[in-house]
């Protein structure tokens, strides 16, 4: 029995899951000790070195790099420990793209959420915001109540972008635009990116008030002169006009799919005619049988952030543009992060 379990990849995948947790935090606190900085430093460490770096009682070390080890980001030689490549390559760095943003702000504040999913599931309402101050009805908007958390938060969302900003520069097709409008903009992650890699461009970002105000402080002085800000509430408020192509990154997952096809409109009624819309983001397969990021980011959505919306399978997508009057409707799914790029044109 044991051994038709252990070859079963669904069993296995089981095992992952239900003791995930532990290993997630195990990993978390590996960062926020800078273990994996010291290991990184070092190439190899021995348990007597370790001990003596954290300050940790030797047994409490010993359960901790059980977990590190397990995870498999930590490797057990004859030599002492050291730092598998992945963790390397993710967790010893300490650049913007740093997955340790990430992790940092899933245990602050993604996962105490998802404690609240069957309540928010069957309820129909993202009640696990209830943990965050205020009344609006979104985390992005609750954010503008806590400095520390937005922070945590928008690094996160900056860092994401960045480990997914090569589909974008790659997929995204600038060479005829002249001013990118960017709704739901963020923090100007992807702008900065853009601009830098095309000098003629121009572009607005578009975000709520303190998002805006964050974009503000964190672009680089160079760009500033080819950049407009506009504090707008995309659901409600006009678009600007102006721009010749409108940019939806990791935005249409966070609404409804009648919110989506609104935003589309509003994108397409301010292009003028060849102007093009363009969908980046987490794409569910159209057969919506996986995968985990699209899954695990469709979940947060409905339990947390918004309480609706999802990581829309690319058909879906593209029948918005198409409803909202776009011709040459294309889209590439498969791209890495599970992440899918949608284009259409206005005729
Ligand atoms: C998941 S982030 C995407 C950020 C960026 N586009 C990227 O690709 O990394 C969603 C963004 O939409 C913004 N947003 C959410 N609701 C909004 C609203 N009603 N009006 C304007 N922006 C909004 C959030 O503040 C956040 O910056």
């Amino acid at each position: 029995m044991n051994e038709l379990r252990e070859s079963d990849d669904v069993y296995r995948r089981f095992q992952l899951i239900v003791n995930g947790p532990a290993l997630f935090n195990a990993v978390v606190t590996g960062v926020e000790l800078g273990l994996f900085d010291f290991l990184s430093g070092r190439g190899t460490a021995t348990a007597a070195e370790l001990v003596e770096f954290t300050a940790m009682e030797p047994h409490k070390l010993r359960v901790l790099l059980l977990g590190l080890t397990a995870s498999g980001l930590v490797e057990k030689t004859a030599d002492g420990y050291a730092n598998h490549p992945v963790a390397e390559r993710l967790l010893a760095a300490t650049g913007p793209e740093s997955w340790r943003h990430i992790l940092r702000s899933w245990k602050t504040l993604y996962y105490p959420a998802f404690y609240h999913m069957t309540a928010a599931l069957t309820a129909g309402t993202n009640s696990g915001i209830q943990a965050h101050e205020g009344t609006e009805r979104t985390l992005y908007e609750r954010l503008a109540h806590d400095a520390d958390l937005a922070e945590i938060f928008h690094s996160a969302m900056s860092a994401f972008t960045l480990q997914t900003m090569p589909g974008l520069l790659t997929h995204l097709d600038v060479g005829q635009t002249r001013h990118l409008l960017d709704v739901g903009a963020g923090a100007g992650t992807n702008c900065a990116h853009l601009l830098s890699a095309h000098e003629d461009l121009t572009a607005t970002l578009l975000d709520l008030p303190n998002v805006i105000d964050m974009a503000k402080t964190r672009l680089p002085a160079e760009l500033t002169d080819r950049v407009e800000f506009c504090s707008a509430d995309m659901l409600n408020d006009p678009f600007p006009t102006g721009a010749d192509h409108v940019l939806f990154s990791h935005v249409l997952d966070t609404v409804s799919a009648e919110q989506a096809m609104s935003l589309v409109t509003k994108a397409f009624d301010v292009l003028p005619s060849g102007g093009k819309i363009s969908v980046y983001g987490f794409s569910a397969a159209d057969d919506e049988r996986g995968g985990p990021l699209a899954a695990r980011l469709s979940l947060y959505l409905n339990i947390l952030a918004t309480g609706r919306g999802m990581a829309w399978p690319v058909a879906e997508i593209a029948g918005w543009l198409r409803q909202a009057g776009c011709i040459a409707v294309e889209g590439v799914g498969d791209l890495p992060y599970e992440h899918a790029m949608v284009v259409g044109t206005k005729p």
